[in-house]
């Protein structure tokens, strides 16, 4: 259930939210989406961390790294894709946002994939995949396959892939994270063989 957003918005950013009493406490500033408002990639993750909060812009820490080098090993940059989060106040100690803040940022996220309209939304980590697909996810099995998703008043491919925050930790997701951007990157029609072309006809 995505409901209407409970704060302000312009554009595809929030502006002002209260909607959960223990992120406006944590939070320095509301970390929204960054990228083209017609974005054929649409990446979600889970919520900011201390670096994206100081910042104010999503994956800029050592996953961002990851994932900027990923994309430009594949022809592309950060400004050629949109990435954005779940929820977009950081939530204390870097818990994981609890299922009442998703919730309540979910209207959101709805908002902005409705506007951007993208031929794909891959999702970074399980908390996004069980978000948007709305059952629990064993992310590294199912990374790499693509569903088709409500989220709001819009239907979405989306396409599973493990956090690049992963890869640091165990040297064996490498290549479950490379072979679903792989995947994500030719069904957007962004690896220069489909002409501009995308191939989500084929699912
Ligand atoms: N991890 C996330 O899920 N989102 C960010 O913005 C940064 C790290």
């Amino acid at each position: 259930m995505s409901g209407s957003p409970p704060g302000e918005m312009e554009g595809l950013e929030v502006t002002d939210c209260e909607a959960c009493t223990e992120l406006c406490e944590s939070r320095s500033r509301i970390v929204n989406g960054v990228g083209p408002a017609d974005a054929d990639l649409v990446f979600v993750g889970e919520a900011p961390g201390a670096n994206e909060d100081e910042q104010g812009e999503p994956f800029v820490g050592r996953s961002g790294d990851v994932l900027t080098e990923a994309l430009r090993d594949r022809g592309l940059a950060r400004r050629d894709i949109r990435i954005t989060n779940c929820v977009r106040c950081r939530p204390p100690d870097n818990r994981d946002p609890r299922s009442d803040e998703l919730a309540n940022c979910k209207g959101y996220l709805a908002a902005e994939l409705e506007r951007v309209d993208p031929e794909l939304v891959v999702t970074l980590g399980k908390v996004p995949a069980q978000h948007l697909l709305e059952r629990s996810v064993a992310v590294t099995k199912e990374a790499g396959t693509v569903h088709d998703a409500r989220v709001g008043e819009g239907s979405y491919r989306i396409l599973l892939c493990v956090h690049p925050a992963a890869t640091l930790y165990d040297r064996s997701q490498e290549s479950t994270f490379a072979d679903a951007l792989d995947e994500a990157v030719a069904l957007a029609g962004l690896d220069g063989n489909g002409g501009g072309q995308s191939r989500l006809g084929e699912f």
